[in-house]
């Protein structure tokens, strides 16, 4: 098992490449079980959910070749197998992707129940009233979703879900459009990776209204065809970044990043003392310039659906205001057990308490390093960025959680600057 050292202290400064979004890819991956011709993707981050998302498509039979570190081409010509196993599920939630696919294409789909994990128990029950409302029957057995279409196929229908969920969005979403007839999916996620999918359906030969609102309309189709998609950049890496350099005292410019995606973060962190600058770069992409004015300032947020302050940035933002002046009230909507990095932070001498789903964090003037444990992925990068502005050297155990997220962290880090390794344990 390997762990991170970090030799905190040093102001970072220099362009970050932005990896594609893993939370786009995984979908999108899953996106080619709908159609027998080949779907190239570009801009894949290379990650341990990416590769564990490719061995479960090359299980259902789907043909996969890498081109180069970041463009995969998938061929699902012929699907032989319409059983996601546990043992690929477990590592991954983002598994349950393939119930909409495999039943629209195939009729049938036998899913592993994901079950909890560290952040909450995380149920899938919108999933299956989607695939109900389409027309599927659903059972369960042994750990198992086993879902049917009737023999006609699923049929177009009102999806609603009763609050907001992303991968619920994006599965009923790839079930509809090879579904007969017409399907409107009430208060749909609005998430760009959402987006994203729509965009590549569209590209793939589905026709969607109302991509990037709450009513997405579907009219399905027998078929899709071949198609090539980039993957957007990772928003969620990129607001990361934007605070390792408000963290550290340093100056980063973002490639890759898109404003757009990241509005009320940037809003927010403007009220801390971070401005987000969008720049053309001459090779025509975007770039985000991180400007910082000390001292920074206590900010409450509310974690929310997109285009809300996300949930998986809020680990990362409570780590900046354990050094920001007076205080911030932390509150987590969307999971319920997403506190785990506030006892970590704490050893390094962050002053935060937690009541339910609130957390007040208390500034104080310097974190000092420690050895540290990670718990989740978006924890785990918490836990560097305090590693990167505490006195002394910070460990961090479990980084495989980082692996599932952040393509190359290390070597990114240290381009800008940081004395950060992965060390082996002894
Ligand atoms: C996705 C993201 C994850 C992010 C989350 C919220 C991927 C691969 N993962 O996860 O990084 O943190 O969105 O932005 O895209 N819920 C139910 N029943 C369901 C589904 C969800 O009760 O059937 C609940 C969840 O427990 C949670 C809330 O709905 O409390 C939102 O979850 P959801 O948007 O579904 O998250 P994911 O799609 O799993």
């Amino acid at each position: 098992m390997h762990k991170i050292r970090i030799q905190g202290g040093k102001a970072l400064n220099g362009d970050i490449q932005v990896s594609g979004a893993k939370n786009a890819a995984l979908p999108l991956l899953a996106a080619s079980l709908l159609t027998d011709e080949e779907l190239v993707l570009c801009n894949v981050p290379d990650l341990s959910d990416i590769n564990t998302m490719i061995k479960l498509l090359t299980h259902l039979g789907v043909h996969v070749f890498r081109e180069g570190r970041s463009t995969i081409r998938l061929k699902a010509s012929n699907i032989t197998n319409t059983t996601a196993i546990y043992d690929l599920v477990k590592q991954m939630r983002a598994g349950i992707g393939v119930l909409g696919p495999l039943l629209a294409r195939c009729g049938e789909a036998k899913v592993s129940s994901p079950g909890g994990c560290a952040i909450g128990s995380r149920p899938i029950d919108l999933h299956i009233e989607a695939m109900k409302a389409l027309g599927a029957t659903i059972e369960l057995d042994n750990g198992y979703i086993v879902a049917k279409a009737p023999p006609k196929g699923l049929k177009g229908a009102e999806i609603v879900f009763k609050f907001v969920t992303v991968m619920g969005t994006e599965n009923a979403l790839m079930a509809a459009v090879l579904a007969k007839g017409e399907s409107v999916i009430i208060n749909a996620a609005r998430e760009p990776e959402v987006i994203d999918l729509a965009k590549c359906l569209v590209s793939m030969g589905a026709d969607i209204e109302g991509i990037g609102t709450d009513k997405i309309k579907v009219k399905g189709k027998s078929k899709l065809h071949k198609a090539k998609h980039t993957v957007i950049a990772d928003r969620i890496e990129a607001g990361t970044f934007a605070m390792v350099s408000a963290i550290t005292g340093g100056s980063v410019r973002l490639i890759g990043a898109k404003l757009e995606h990241l509005n009320s973060v940037a809003l927010t962190l403007a009220q801390v003392g971070m401005q987000l600058i969008e720049e053309d770069l001459s090779d025509g992409q975007k770039a985000l310039k991180v400007q910082v004015q000390s001292p920074l300032k206590g900010v409450d947020i509310t974690t929310k659906p997109y285009p809300g302050f996300p949930t998986d940035l809020q680990a990362q933002f409570m780590a900046l205001m354990s050094v920001s002046e007076g205080a911030s009230m932390i509150a987590e909507t969307i999971f319920e057990n997403r506190f785990m990095h506030v006892p970590e932070l704490n050893r390094m001498g962050a002053n935060i308490t937690v009541q339910g789903s609130n957390a007040l964090v208390r500034g104080t003037v310097c974190l000092t390093g420690a050895p540290v444990m990670a718990t989740d992925l978006r924890a785990s990068s918490s836990l560097v960025m305090a590693g990167l502005a505490a006195k002394g050297e910070t460990v961090i155990d479990r980084v495989y959680h980082l692996d599932r997220g952040y393509e190359n962290l290390v070597e990114k880090l240290s381009r800008i600057g940081a004395d950060i390794q992965r060390i082996r344990d002894s």
